[in-house]
C-alpha cells in the first residue's frame, strides 16, 4: 500500500495531494483563474510565478490535512508532461528536491494518465480494461486503457480540443474565461434545438469518415458566422450556448459509444475538465444506458486539474516498482503511448545497483 504526495502545476492550478492507493488523505488546490481572467486565458509566465509563490504553502497544507510527516510518505510525484514548461518545472523541481532531501523515490507523471486515474478515486473497484473519454482544455481522446502505463489512443481531435472549443466560443460571445463552466450555466436556460450546428466529421482520404476522430474548429466557425450574420437583438446567447453544448455532447457521445461497442468494452470512464459538463454527462449517460454500457463520471472536483489523480497514478506505478530518475526533464508535449519512458528503472533494479548480488554469494 503506497502513500504518495503529488504536485500538479501543469497549467493554472497549484495542487498538492496525498493519496494512499485510491484513498485521498488530503487534496489542496489553489486556482489561478482570477489572476489570468483579465487576459482572457492563461499567461504562461504569470502561471509559473504563481506556482512558485504557492507551491510550498500547498505542500504544507497537504501534509497538515493528512496529519502526516515525511516518514508516512512512500514516494513523491509531480506532473512532468504535457503542459506549460515553466509551470511544470516548478512542481517537478519541488518534488525532486523533496525526494532527494527525504530519500524517497521520485515519480514523474503524465498529466493525461492522471486524468484517467481520476476515475479510480471515485470508483475504487474499477479495473482495466475500459475505454476512457478524455476531454480537457488541451486534449480530446478516446483511450483504450489496458493496464497501468499501457494505453492505446484510438481517436482524437484533428484541431481544437473540446475544452478549447468551449473557451473560444465563450470568448466569441464575450462570456469570459474559462468558457466551459459559463456556457454550461447559460445552456441550462437555453433551447438546444434553436440553432443547427455542424457535427465536425473527419473525412478519410479513402472516403468515408473516421469513426472516432473529432473536429471542433468548424463548430466554432459556425458559431462565429451566426454571431456575424444575425442582428445582435435577435441572437439568443443562452440558445446559442445550449445548441453549441448539445453539438459537442452529441459528437463526443456518438464516437465514444461506437468505440466502446467496436472494442467490446463495457465500461466508459470520462475524465478532464469537460467531463464536468452537464450536457455531456446527460447525453452520454442516456446513450450508454440504452446500449447496456456503464459510464463513470468523476465528481466535478476530480474532472478539472487536481493532484489527487496524479498521486493515484503515481501510487499504482510505485506499487509496480516504477520510479523516475532525478535527471527526468519536463516536456510540453508527450504521447500517452510513451508513459513508460518516464520509468526507465525500477526500484528493484536500483536496489541491485546499490547492493549488487555477486553470483558467487548465492552458491
Ligand atoms: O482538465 P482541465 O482542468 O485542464 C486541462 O488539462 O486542460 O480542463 C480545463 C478545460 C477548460 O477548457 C474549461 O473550459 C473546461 O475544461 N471545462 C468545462 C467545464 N468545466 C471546465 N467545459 C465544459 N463544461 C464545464 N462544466
Ligand atoms: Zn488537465
Amino acid at each position: 500500500m503506497s502513500t504518495v504526495l503529488a504536485i500538479e502545476t501543469s497549467c493554472d492550478e497549484t495542487a498538492v495531494a496525498i493519496v494512499q492507493e485510491r484513498q485521498i488523505l488530503s487534496n489542496v488546490v489553489s486556482s489561478q483563474i482570477q489572476v489570468h481572467q483579465p487576459y482572457g486565458g492563461v499567461v504562461p509566465e504569470v502561471a509559473s510565478r504563481q506556482h512558485v509563490e504557492m507551491v510550498n504553502w500547498a505542500i504544507e497544507q497537504a501534509l497538515q490535512q493528512a496529519d502526516l510527516g515525511w516518514s508516512g510518505i512512500d514516494g513523491i510525484a509531480a506532473t512532468c508532461a504535457p503542459g506549460l514548461v515553466g509551470a511544470l518545472l516548478v512542481g517537478v523541481t519541488a518534488a525532486k528536491t523533496l525526494a532527494l532531501l527525504h530519500q524517497k523515490p521520485f515519480l514523474g507523471v503524465h498529466h493525461l494518465e492522471g486524468h484517467i486515474y481520476a476515475s479510480y478515486l471515485s470508483e475504487p473497484d474499477l479495473q482495466p480494461p475500459f475505454l476512457c473519454l478524455l476531454v480537457s482544455g488541451g486534449h480530446t481522446s478516446l483511450i483504450h486503457v489496458k493496464d497501468c502505463g499501457l494505453y492505446q489512443t484510438l481517436g482524437q481531435t484533428r484541431d481544437d480540443a473540446a475544452g478549447e472549443a468551449f473557451d473560444k466560443v465563450a470568448r466569441l460571445l464575450n462570456l469570459g474565461y474559462p468558457g466551459g463552466p459559463v456556457i454550461d450555466r447559460l445552456a441550462q436556460t437555453g433551447n438546444p434545438g434553436a440553432y443547427t450546428l455542424p457535427e465536425g466529421k473527419v473525412s478519410l482520404p479513402q472516403g468515408g469518415y473516421h469513426p472516432y476522430d473529432s473536429s471542433f474548429s468548424g463548430l466554432k466557425t459556425a458559431v462565429l458566422r451566426l454571431t456575424q450574420s444575425l442582428p445582435p437583438a435577435s441572437l439568443s446567447v443562452p440558445d446559442l450556448a445550449a445548441s453549441f453544448q448539445a453539438a459537442v455532447a452529441k459528437a463526443l457521445t456518438k464516437r465514444t459509444i461506437a468505440c466502446a461497442l467496436d472494442l467490446g468494452l463495457t465500461t466508459i470512464a470520462v475524465g478532464g475538465g469537460v467531463a464536468a459538463n452537464s450536457g455531456l454527462r446527460q447525453h452520454l449517460q442516456m446513450a450508454a444506458t440504452e446500449k447496456g454500457l456503464r459510464v463513470l463520471f468523476p465528481p466535478l472536483k476530480f474532472c478539472t486539474d487536481n493532484a489527487a489523480m496524479i498521486a493515484c497514478a503515481a501510487a499504482d506505478h510505485l506499487n509496480r516498482g516504477h520510479q523516475s530518475p532525478l535527471m527526468l526533464g519536463v516536456q510540453s508535449r508527450m504521447s500517452l503511448a510513451d508513459v513508460m519512458q518516464l520509468y526507465p528503472t525500477t526500484r528493484i533494479e536500483l536496489l541491485e545497483l546499490h547492493h549488487p548480488i555477486a553470483s558467487g554469494s548465492l552458491s
